[in-house]
């Protein structure tokens, strides 16, 4: 299959062109070549290329950028996605696109399934939300991806902001009652590589197995990159001000995923050791 794949620079679009890569004929754009809130952009690169599938891994992922730039992010996130959907729609094109833990509160406090209902507390989870209902309500053949907490080899990331900060400083103050499920982009990939080849379709929760706080998490991350000398103290999200609220839960439920597929991600602790050997 010809798969066209935009955003290919960033962290999780990197990982997708490289696994996709393996058996189809990708072809990879990032804003230079395409910048897809541009109106007729996504039907030009379309037309050009000639894909049976389209992989949107484009974002505006600055969380807390967001609140202060609400226009640009619904441009990238949510308008987009609607000039990708039209683009798409009228030439039996299947559309990829991911979304996230954050279209959720937070407050349900077991893991979310694909059906339970959406609530964002912050600009980034409304605008993701919006483009995932645009990607619905326009086109019939859509996968959209919900993940959270990546980490990748070619973006900025919690895994190596904590690496770099425990190789300068003695001390590390983390939240500790925020809980999620850290995700490789080698792992979502995989994924994303398993519905396209089985021709799934709709929505699925793709993230690595079990959960942790980001306090847990950087405890692994200083174990696994033997940086076991600095002191980690946990505090509240209170103690931690951000522009962008945060679900104090978001595990996702991704039975659908393995039920539809037959298989499962790995633990997020061995897929963090995984990357942390290969990349630090
Ligand atoms: N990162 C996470 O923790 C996380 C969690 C859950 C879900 N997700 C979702 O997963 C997907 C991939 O995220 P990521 O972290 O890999 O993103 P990323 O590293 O920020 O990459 C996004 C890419 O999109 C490009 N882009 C931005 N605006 C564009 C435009 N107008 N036209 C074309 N390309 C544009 C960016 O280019 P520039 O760098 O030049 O702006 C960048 O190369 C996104 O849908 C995101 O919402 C991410």
């Amino acid at each position: 299959m010809r798969i066209l794949v935009l955003g290919h620079r960033g962290m999780l679009g990197n990982d997708i062109v490289y696994r996709l890569g393996l058996v189809h004929d990708v072809i990879g754009m990032d804003i230079d070549e395409c910048d897809i809130t541009v109106p007729g952009e996504c039907q030009r690169i379309v037309d050009e290329t000639g894909p049976q599938v389209v992989v949107n891994a484009a974002a505006y992922t600055d969380v807390d950028g967001c609140e202060m730039n609400r226009q640009a992010c619904f441009a990238v996130n949510a308008d987009a996605v609607r000039n990708i959907a039209l683009a798409c729609r009228d030439r039996s094109i299947k559309v990829v696109h991911f979304s996230t833990d954050y279209v959720f509160s937070g407050m349900k406090g077991t893991p979310y399934k694909e059906d339970d209902e959406c609530n964002p507390i912050n600009v980034y989870g409304e605008s993701k939300l919006a483009g995932e209902r645009y990607l619905r309500n326009l086109t019939d053949n859509w996968i959209i991806v919900r993940t959270a907490w990546l980490y990748g080899k070619n973006g900025k990331n919690f895994v190596n902001t904590i690496v770099g900060k425990a190789k300068e400083e003695s001390s590390l103050r983390v939240v500790n009652d925020q809980v999620g499920s850290p995700t490789y982009t080698v792992d979502v990939a995989a994924a994303v590589h398993a519905l396209i080849d089985g021709d799934q379709q709709g929505l699925f929760h793709v993230t690595n197995r079990g959960r942790c706080s980001w306090y847990e998490l950087t405890l692994k991350i200083l174990e696994y990159a033997n940086l076991t000398d600095v002191r980690v103290d946990p505090v509240s999200t209170d103690e931690f001000p951000r522009a962008a609220a945060r679900p104090r839960y978001s595990v996702l439920n991704c039975s659908k995923f393995s039920d539809c597929v037959n298989r499962t991600l790995r633990f997020w602790q061995i897929a963090l050791k995984d990357y942390i050997n290969r990349i630090i």
